[in-house]
């Protein structure tokens, strides 16, 4: 695997001529993101070596490489979900390679269902630690100690300073954060009624199918880690309604000004 990395990271390090410091995954409601960007390249996952290839229907995704403000940033738009039938392995490898192209912070966003009952729909929660919930690790198998220790630390797995920083931009800006705990999940399903209350009782204030495994990776490699997730929808007692992918969607979007405002703001004051 470590040669499969090192090949994808040399072929985007000649294409692009740069090392970036700054990764981020485009995930939901983070969309918008891109048009901060000042695009350089933009290299479609279709024409990276070992990429997984993607399923979902068009969306081939692209690997985005350009400036936001003063930062070089490298940008996944279209991320791996492991309810698309990809193995951890495949999921994480962009997180791999993405650390040996060069970069030493990693910037996610997702979708989730909210479980505290003081977030509402619409809200942005700064995640400042999750519960792995998948039934599969992604570091299961033979360590390679080139890549990171056999029993990695996870005190600290979202960086504190970051999240602090993204506590003055949020007042700065007259943005209301929440921070909490994501659990995640393989889903595809939503959860039932029962299983919200199950996440909530563990613990966690939100939940959703991606980050984790993800998150685990880059800290294995000893990336700094920042996420912010979008509460879509509840998974209160009481405020449970029905949801699809569509809804879930929309309400990203209405969220998305917000979200954006803050990753730019962040990346920009590092
Ligand atoms: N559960 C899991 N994943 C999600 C949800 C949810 O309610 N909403 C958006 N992603």
């Amino acid at each position: 695997m470590l040669e499969k990395i090192k090949a994808t990271a040399n072929y985007i390090k000649e294409r692009i001529n740069a090392s970036p410091e700054i990764g981020i995954i485009l995930g939901t409601g983070l969309g918008g993101l891109v048009n901060e960007i000042e695009i350089i390249d933009s290299i479609p996952y279709i024409e990276i070596p070992n990429f997984p290839i993607s399923t979902v229907d068009g969306h081939a995704g692209r690997l985005i490489y350009g400036k936001l403000g003063e930062k070089e940033v490298l940008a996944m738009q279209g991320r791996f979900h492991y309810y698309e039938g990809y193995s951890m392995q495949e999921v994480t490898f962009p997180v791999r390679v993405l650390k040996y192209v060069g970069i030493s912070h990693l910037f996610v966003s997702n979708a989730t269902g909210g479980l505290n009952p003081n977030f509402k729909v619409g809200d942005i929660m700064v995640i400042t630690d999750h519960i792995n919930f998948f039934p599969e690790h992604p570091l299961r198998g033979k360590n390679n100690k080139e890549l990171g220790t056999r029993f990695p630390d996870m005190s600290k797995c979202y960086d504190k300073r970051l999240q602090n920083k993204a506590k003055l931009i949020a007042s700065e800006h007259g943005l209301n954060i929440k921070e909490g705990i994501y659990v995640g999940v393989s889903g595809p399903t939503f959860e039932t009624p029962a299983e919200y209350k199950m996440f909530r009782i563990l613990g966690a204030d939100v939940v959703g199918m991606s980050t984790v495994p993800e998150v685990i990776v880059a800290r294995h490699m000893d990336l700094k880690v920042f996420g912010v997730s979008i509460i879509t929808d509840s998974g209160v007692p009481g405020e449970i309604v029905e949801i699809s992918h569509e809804e879930v969607q929309k309400v990203a979007m209405k969220a998305e000004p917000k979200m954006t405002l803050l990753m730019k703001k962040m990346i920009e004051s590092l």
